[in-house]
């Protein structure tokens, strides 16, 4: 028998992220790609592929355009993730990075993606009311697309919490300031994010603890995770607070390393680990999945090792 479904990830707006490698690329010129490689993005895709990675069944819903879906089926099956995606007309957007090793320097070029129609949204509600994971967790991440109103995050808390479940918010800008008043019980912003919320710059560990109290306060948020790039990430819960530091890694590539770290979060929450073990895991996961390229995560004996190079420093007050 099929095992039973864990976590719920959502991903409004998922994207094909293309790399190719051009020795001396000009512009106006013909030039020769002396390596490529396409990976199915998206947020939540991320989250859903590392979470599978370590062995929790996950689910994937949210839109995903018909035209170039091969490679996102393709990710979904080699992992085992259960594919609840609303399938949409067109073609998902394509973000284009062009590498060049001689000078370390990546042009972007992104294409358009598909906008989802108010009928793709309703059949998406039903797919999220038709979910039920054991644990009780969905995971919403990224951006919303331009086509779908920035509130949208908001409503689908409130429902899912309606319905007794718990709710991971990865979000920025205009969608995470309309989503929260709804109450997710996790956010994870990063220090930019989090500056851009409260306009104002937010830096020292002083200023992150409290302004991540008053979202606490002010919210019914249950836990906030703030993290800090190679700084790492401060932990609060409650009047709980701690800070992990991820130890040396070999840097291959840093995109993914917050989708990993919320990944890492949840599977904490499924596990039932305390805050200071779910800060060394979540930490853990970011540090794996900053030392590989693509999603996913490296094999449980390396994550291991990973978890015993992060310090953990109790900072309760
Ligand atoms: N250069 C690095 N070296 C070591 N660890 C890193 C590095 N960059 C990120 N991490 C780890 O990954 C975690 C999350 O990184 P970061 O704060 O960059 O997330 P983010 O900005 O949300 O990223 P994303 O672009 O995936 O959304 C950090 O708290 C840290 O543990
Ligand atoms: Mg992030």
């Amino acid at each position: 028998m099929d095992r039973e479904l864990e976590v719920v990830t959502v991903t409004l707006n998922p994207a094909i992220d293309q790399t190719i490698s051009i020795p001396n690329f000009k512009i106006g010129e013909v030039n020769r790609v002396s390596f490529f490689q396409s990976d199915a993005g998206g947020k939540g895709i991320n989250v859903a592929a590392a979470l599978a990675d370590y062995g929790i069944k996950a689910a994937v819903t949210g839109f995903l355009a018909c035209e170039n879906d091969q490679i996102f089926h393709q990710l979904f099956s080699q992992k085992n993730i259960v594919n609840k995606f609303v399938s949409i007309e067109g073609s998902t957007r394509v973000g284009l990075k062009i590498f060049d090793p001689e000078i370390e320097q990546t042009t972007d070029i992104n294409f358009p993606g598909q906008a989802a129609t108010p009928q793709d949204l309703a059949a998406l509600e039903q797919t999220l009311e038709s979910l039920a994971p054991a644990s009780g967790w969905f995971v919403l991440s990224g951006s919303i697309p331009a086509s779908m109103p920035p509130i949208i995050y908001r409503g689908m808390i409130k429902k899912l919490k309606q319905a007794g479940h718990k709710v991971l918010l990865d979000t920025s800008g205009v969608p995470l300031q309309a989503a929260l008043p709804a109450g997710p019980n996790i956010i994870k912003p990063n220090v930019e994010e989090l500056s851009d919320f409260f306009g104002r710059k937010i830096e020292s560990d002083q200023e992150i603890i409290e302004a991540s109290n008053q979202l606490m306060r002010e919210y019914d948020i249950r836990t906030v995770a703030v993290s800090m790039g190679k700084n790492g990430a401060i932990f609060l819960e409650g009047s709980e607070c701690v800070r992990a530091i991820p130890g040396e890694v070999e840097l291959k590539s840093s995109v993914g390393a917050g989708d990993a770290m919320v990944a890492g979060i949840v599977a904490g929450k499924v596990g039932g680990l305390s805050l200071p073990e779910t800060a060394r895991l979540a930490t853990a996961f970011s540090m794996g999945a900053i030392s590989r390229l693509g999603s996913g995560l490296p094999s449980k004996e390396v994550l291991e090792d990973l978890k015993r190079l992060v310090t953990v420093q109790d900072m309760t007050a």
